[in-house]
């Protein structure tokens, strides 16, 4: 007797089987991928909400649970107990690392910090004012004109050296973008900092005086990155999947997943939310802006609320907020006016029947926006920082798909419901 569950589907008579495949946690999945051969029939699943677009080993969410695994290791424990390059490495070796593993590790990205200097001409191209992320497109997809000699992405060590140029190289761009955008001039990162303090350092730090880096505010921005670093196959995740399934340049595929995730409805959200929040402005506002957001005709989304997985609260909005409260009260600035504003608006919103029976609750990018410009980095910065963590996740699910046994290009197919073909008149009768 078979163990093998299937799913049965019955079409104008003609019945065929599906097998059901199992994961470790969460839905399992009908294989449908003979579905087109033996039925002439497609699935139709606009925005995938019910698709599963790959098998992967990286992150697991369980947005009833609100919970989020790394490699199996819950988000929460990783936070408390390990460094972003930790997390990273775990990410992409599907183990932690242990102290001399860490140490090599770190040595390696630390060794591939520095820009080709040619890179540094791309952003004169810019306007001074151009948005970071536009810049952030720009150029790393420009690191695709660099590395000639590591193209062979079937080759391990290829893919190795290009991980760890992005994840080294992505800090020092951002930090570039921003020092663009003020005019001031470019920081070189040191090798005598750690990997977020060298951010900092490069973000905040002049020619003109010492900067250190506060450790507390060091550590919380290590935190965000933990965060931010992965989240199995969100919009700007399956971009650069499905760019890497044409061979592409990793370089050219983590500028696409940058483009994606600059949209407010995905990681441009902190930087929304925050001017959502100037926008209201006061407390006494708030039930304006919430029946806006419960108003069908009104497309006004309250930012930094509402998840496609998470129908509980999204585990990183919780830590988000704590490291929003420490970092606040690190800096004297417990009643900050935006973040008073946010917690009453949340507590608001979450006892809203509304809000309650669409399940929306704050995500990852709710606090993030405030606690952000409390670390001094700008608004328009937000994504970037978003985009220099994720590259982890980017990157490691990029390799996943290539070393996939499964892997083919991807190539959905679609319901054509234009005009039915017709022959073209001549130009007197049009
Ligand atoms: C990220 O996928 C990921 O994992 C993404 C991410 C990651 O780490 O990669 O977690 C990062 O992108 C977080 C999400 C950040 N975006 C925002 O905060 C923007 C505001 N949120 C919404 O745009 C929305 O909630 C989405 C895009 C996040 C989710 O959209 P879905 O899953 O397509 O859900 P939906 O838009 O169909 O909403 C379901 C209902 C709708 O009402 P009905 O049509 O059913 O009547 O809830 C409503 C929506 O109108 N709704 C909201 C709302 N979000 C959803 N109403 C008011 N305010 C909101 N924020």
């Amino acid at each position: 007797m078979s163990t093998q569950r299937t799913a049965t589907l019955t079409v104008d008579g003609k019945t065929v089987e599906f097998p059901i495949m199992k994961g470790t946690h969460g839905n399992d999945v009908i294989d449908i991928r003979t579905l087109g051969a033996k039925t002439g029939l497609f699935t139709y699943d606009s925005g995938f909400l019910s698709t599963a677009s790959c098998q992967s080993r990286i992150t697991y969410i369980d947005g009833d649970k609100g919970e989020l695994l790394y490699r199996g290791y819950p988000i929460e424990q990783l936070a408390e107990n390990c460094t972003f390059l930790e997390v990273a490495y775990l990410l992409k070796q599907g183990e932690l690392p242990n102290l001399q593993q860490k140490l090599t590790f770190e040595k390696t990205i630390k060794t591939h910090t520095m820009v080709h200097e040619q890179l540094v001409k791309f952003f004169q191209g810019f306007r001074r004012d151009a948005h970071p992320m536009a810049v952030m497109v720009g150029v790393v997809g420009a690191l695709s004109a660099f590395y000639h000699e590591v193209t062979d992405f079937s080759d391990a060590e290829h893919r190795n050296i290009s991980f760890n140029r992005l994840v080294a190289k992505l800090p020092t761009i951002v930090a570039m973008a921003y020092k663009y955008n003020t005019g001031q001039p470019f920081m070189y990162p040191r090798n005598d900092l750690d990997y977020t303090a060298n951010f900092m350092y490069m973000m905040f730090g002049t020619p003109c005086e010492q900067y250190k880096p506060n450790p507390v505010l060091v550590k919380a921005l290590d935190l965000i990155f933990t965060l931010h670093a992965d989240h199995e196959q969100n919009a700007s995740t399956s971009t650069v999947r499905l760019s890497g399934s044409s061979g592409a340049n990793p370089f050219a595929c983590i500028s696409a997943g940058i483009a994606c995730l600059w949209g407010p409805a995905h990681g441009g959200a902190n930087e929304a939310c925050l001017q959502m929040l100037e926008e209201i402005g006061d407390v006494s506002r708030v039930g304006e802006y919430i029946k806006r957001a419960k108003d069908k005709n009104d497309s006004f989304k309250l930012m930094g609320f509402g998840h496609r997985v998470y129908k509980n609260f999204d585990p990183r909005a919780k830590l988000m907020g704590k490291v929003c409260a420490d970092v606040l009260a690190e800096l004297g600035l417990e009643n900050d006016r935006l973040f008073k504003l946010a917690r009453e608006l949340e507590k608001i919103a979450l006892e809203d029947p509304y809000f309650i029976e669409k399940k929306l609750y704050p995500n990852v990018d709710f606090y993030s926006g405030i606690v952000q410009k409390a670390l001094g980095i700008p608004t328009s910065m937000f994504t970037c920082i978003f985009a220099l963590a994720r590259t982890v996740g980017w990157m490691t699910q990029w390799e996943e798909m290539l070393t996939d046994p499964e892997y083919k290009i991807g190539r959905p197919r679609q319901l054509y419901i234009g005009t039915a073909r017709r022959d073209v008149p001549s130009l007197d009768k049009r």
